[in-house]
């Protein structure tokens, strides 16, 4: 089955519960399935990402910042993403390489060239088979995550402090790269019901799925 999913979009999103349902949805199944995160994810993953998300850690520079974040991403695919899909599970992934374009291309404005080939670099040049983004106006993410910090429910982390323009650059590129890849991305629009998005979520993937398993029964003898 094998196949590489990643989920993608801004803070507020509801993105994580989605990937939960999915994964309680995968566990019902039965499939042979990984789920996983970024940054972190492995226990080097975990101490770049506690660096990452200090807020103490002003001073850390754009590029510190897309070189620890593709650190993470480095030691999440050679440990845990590759071996997985060697062995045949779907291995879904909460944010991947489309978060560095996003944030540290559009929202910081590095050059986009220069972080496709750290990307390249970082992930052995593993692409996903599947993004499903879930979109959202800036506004109304950063009320729902300010909201779920008050209610204790998220902590905002170092990533949380930028500008409302630079959320705006962020969603501008989700919304790029999902044009320029159409067959690769899925765009869903995360202010519908909970329940709503994840059965849009799960027939996507259930036809990904459906069509590979299809492709290789053709190519069996
Ligand atoms: P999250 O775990 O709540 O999604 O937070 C991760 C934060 O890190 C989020 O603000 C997006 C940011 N991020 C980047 O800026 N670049 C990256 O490559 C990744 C993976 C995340």
């Amino acid at each position: 089955m094998s196949k590489f999913i990643t989920f993608e979009g801004p803070e507020g999103a509801g993105k994580s519960t989605q990937l939960q349902l999915l994964a309680d949805y995968f566990q019902e199944k039965g499939y042979n399935a990984c789920f996983t995160r970024e940054p972190g994810g492995t226990d080097i993953g975990d101490q770049i990402r506690a660096a990452l998300h200090d807020v103490n850690n002003t001073a850390m520079h754009a590029i510190t910042e897309i070189l620890l974040y593709s650190a993470s991403r480095a030691q999440l695919v050679a440990e845990v993403i590759k071996p997985r899909l060697q062995q045949g599970a779907v291995v879904v992934c909460d944010r991947y390489a489309d978060s560095t374009f996003a944030y540290q291309g559009y929202g910081r404005q590095l050059n986009l060239a220069t972080l496709q080939a750290i990307t390249r670099f970082a992930t052995q040049g593993l692409k996903p088979d599947l993004t499903i983004y879930f979109d959202l106006p800036v506004e109304v993410g950063l009320s729902r995550k300010q909201q779920a910090n008050q209610t204790g429910e998220g902590e905002l982390n170092r990533m949380d402090r930028q500008t409302v323009e630079f959320y705006r650059r962020v969603r501008r590129g989700y919304l790029a790269m999902a044009r320029a890849e159409p067959a690769r991305w899925l765009v869903i629009d995360a202010r519908q019901p909970i329940q709503t998005t994840q059965e849009i979520v799960r027939r996507h993937v259930e036809k990904m799925l459906a069509q590979s398993h299809s492709v290789r029964q053709k190519q069996e003898p």
